[in-house]
């Protein structure tokens, strides 16, 4: 089983040294190309290697670890999905520049944090996704966890929980398994509409919240 990740920045590096820790050989892709991935692939050894977003996609299992802007496009230059597993691990936020008056911007509370939401019409996003990734099998997963614990998934004496949803069980089962590999409890919440808001940070009711499974 192959996998490659997309996006090389807090989070994408974060699930990739977990994926070296726990021996499971993954791509991983940025922007700017494998060459510009050199220092992190030698830091994490042997089982990650860099490559470019278009070899990433082709893997079995495609982790999506980008902002959300860039997503329509990504997603429309995909090799088709033939049933290939997506996680979702994006929020549909977008980043301001702290020189600009946004920065500044009284109505938006993630101001303070450099980020703003961006209006995708009250829908759930990975549904959106889904729409975009059309023929994959997307499971949400990651978006409400900060970066910072993902390799370390033990804590109280007990596992961290890692919320999943998706619309096909058997994708699920399979995610299921590889995050219980990194070391979490994996807790299926449903369907991407009904369930994936849930998730999404910073608004969703579970972002932010350590659960631990004792
Ligand atoms: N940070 C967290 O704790 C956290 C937790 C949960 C979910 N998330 C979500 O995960 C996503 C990534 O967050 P982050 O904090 O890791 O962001 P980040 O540190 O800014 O990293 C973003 C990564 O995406 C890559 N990227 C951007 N546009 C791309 C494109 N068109 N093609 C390929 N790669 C592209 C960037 O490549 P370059 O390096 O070449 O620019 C960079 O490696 C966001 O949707 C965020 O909401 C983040």
């Amino acid at each position: 089983m192959s996998i490659g990740i997309i996006g090389a920045g807090r989070l994408g590096s974060a699930i990739a040294a977990a994926f070296a820790k726990n021996d499971i050989p993954a791509m991983i892709a940025n922007s700017r190309g494998p060459e510009t991935l050199a220092d992190l692939t030698r830091a994490l050894g042997a089982n990650i290697s860099a490559a470019p977003v278009s070899e990433a996609f082709k893997a079995d299992i495609v982790v999506l670890a980008t902002p959300w802007m860039p997503l329509k496009e990504m997603l429309a230059a995909a090799p088709a999905w033939d049933g290939r597993i997506l996680i979702d691990a994006t929020n549909a936020l977008d980043y301001i520049d702290p020189n600009s008056p946004e920065a500044k911007d009284p109505t938006n509370p993630l101001a303070q944090y450099g980020v703003k939401p961006i209006d995708i019409g009250g829908r759930a996003s990975s549904a959106i996704v889904a729409e975009l990734a059309s023929g994959a099998k997307v499971v949400k997963a990651f978006n409400h966890v900060n970066s910072a614990v993902i390799q370390d998934p033990e804590a109280s004496g007990g596992k961290r929980v890692l919320f999943i949803s998706g619309d096909d069980q058997a994708a699920k089962d399979e995610v299921r398994k590889l995050l219980e590999r990194i070391g979490f409890f994996i807790r299926d919440l449903g369907s991407l509409k009904a369930a994936g808001p849930l998730q999404d940070f910073p608004f969703g009711q579970l972002a932010a919240v350590n659960f631990v499974a004792v």
